[in-house]
Formats: structure tokens, sequence, C-alpha cells
């Protein structure tokens, strides 16, 4: 499969989906505070967009290839979780970190987001993981512009993350996006300026960087779905969804209550 282009009414769907998407995490972010469980924010996204957005949880029963359906609403990736962890009833504690990736299905698209929560008070180490990932997200987005290249969207990623201290995980990626989940092209968050697929008008794809604090070796869980740092070091990930447009880009997962682009930074 080629890496789709999208129609104008393609686009406004997306759009559509992609801000509801925003505003699930909007609604949750009040609720994440010490205390509460990672299954009682599944419940109240799940009833959220179920009932008051009309909108289809993409990650319930979510099954592709070699994998069992994930069974719920959200991915909840705390501490040394990179991503794709099952919500659960251990109340989350001062000074965890918490990723929520929320994946809504509106009108037959797909809008994929995630942010760093930060119950508490985090660590100074906890807080400059997630600061710098949400960085290497925002420098991301500012290396999409028709023309250019994938490569330089991965190359400003890794600089920026290896400069800090971390590392980049290198077996998941950010993935084109539309009427599926995950389409082409993988979008990696590493890689070398000029390379890799050009970019043209109407693509839409998420940039997700995963950033770990010790080394980039994952670990898969028995579970089938769940994946943490291989030497147990907090790992942190943002993402958005984006369209490439005629002159750059534009994000397409901003919402009311999402963080501002880092100061200097955008899109
Ligand atoms: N939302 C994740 C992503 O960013 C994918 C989650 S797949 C699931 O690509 F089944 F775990 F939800
Ligand atoms: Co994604
Ligand atoms: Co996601």
């Amino acid at each position: 499969m080629p890496i789709l282009i999208k129609t104008p009414e393609e686009i406004e769907k997306m759009r559509a989906a992609c801000r509801l998407g925003a505003e699930v995490l909007d609604y949750i972010a009040p609720y994440v505070k010490p205390g509460v469980s990672t299954l009682e924010l599944n419940r109240l996204c799940h009833d959220y967009m179920t009932n008051v957005q009309d909108t289809i949880p993409a990650p319930l029963n979510y099954a592709p290839p070699g994998y069992t359906p994930y069974p719920f609403a959200i991915c909840a990736s705390i501490n040394h979780q990179i991503c794709h962890g099952f919500p659960n009833e251990r109340p989350l504690k001062s000074g965890d970190i918490v990723n929520l990736d929320i994946t809504v299905i509106k009108d037959g698209f797909h809008g994929d987001t995630s942010r760093m929560f930060l119950p508490g008070n985090p660590s100074i180490q906890a807080k400059r993981l997630c600061d710098v990932t949400f960085e290497c997200l925002w420098l991301g987005i500012g290396a999409v512009r028709p023309g250019g290249h994938l490569g330089d969207i991965g190359a400003v990623i890794q600089k920026h993350a290896e400069k800090s201290g971390f590392s980049v995980v290198r077996e998941f990626c950010g993935h084109g996006i539309g009427r599926a989940f995950h389409e082409e092209p993988q979008v990696l968050h590493y890689g070398k300026t000029g390379q890799g697929e050009k970019l043209a008008p109407g693509m839409i794809f998420t940039i997700e960087p995963m950033i770990n604090a010790g080394k980039a070796a994952i670990r898969h869980m028995p579970d089938g779905w769940t994946v943490t740092t291989r030497d147990r070091s907090l790992s942190a990930q943002w993402e958005h969804t984006v369209l490439v447009t005629e002159t750059g880009v534009e994000v397409l997962t901003l919402s009311t209550g999402c963080p501002p682009a880092p100061e200097g930074m955008s899109a």
C-alpha cells in the first residue's frame, strides 16, 4: 500500500476525529491525581467517548496480526512502561508518570494523540524526561514540510533525545492514519535528514516519540501488549496527529486543554 493522500473531504473528517481525541485528554486531565486508578480513568474515558462524543474507542478489541484483541478503551503506560499499558486497579501515587494514549473513531476516521501526566510531585529527572520528550515531539512537528523527508523528523528527535542523555525506542514508530488506525508510512523517531519517503500535501501521520531515561532496549510483557524498558528506567511519550499542508504542517490533535508548543518551537 502506498501512502494515501487524503482528499479535502477526508481531511475535514480527520480534523473532527483528531479534535475529539484531544478533547478526551482535556476531559480526563483533572481526574489524573494520586489515588485514582488507570482502570477508573479507562472507564471515564470510555463513557465520555461513547456517551458524550459518540465516538468509538479504537483500541478496544483492536487486533493487528500477531496480537490478541486489546481489551481496553485507552492505553495507560506508567513509569517504566513504554506503551500499550493495560489500565489496572493500582492507585496512582505522587511521583508516577503516566502516558494516556487515546484514539477515537468518528465518522469512519481515526484521531490519535497521547500526553504525559505527572500526578503529585514528580522527581526532577522524571519531569525533565517528560519535558525533553515533549520538545522531541515538537521538533519533529517543526521538521514536517512538503518536499521534506520522513528522515528529517527522526533526525531532529534522535539528536535532541540523545544530546539530553536519553535514548529513542526503535521498535515502535509513528504511522499514517485515516480510515485505518495504522497505515503507511512508518514514522521512525530516529534517522538521517534527507532520507526516507518524500512528504507531500495531504499526507496524515502521527509523530509519537518514546524516549527512555536509560537504555533503548525494550521488553514485552506476558499480557501480549504492554511494552517496558528492559533496564526498568522511566519512559515518556507524547503524540500528535499531523497533516502535511501546501506550506508546512497542521497539527490536527490540538484542543483548548493541550499544552502549547514549547517556547520558540511551533508548527
Ligand atoms: N494509540 C497507539 C498508537 O499511538 C496504538 C495503540 S494500539 C492498542 O499507535 F491496541 F494498544 F490500543
Ligand atoms: Co499512534
Ligand atoms: Co496513540
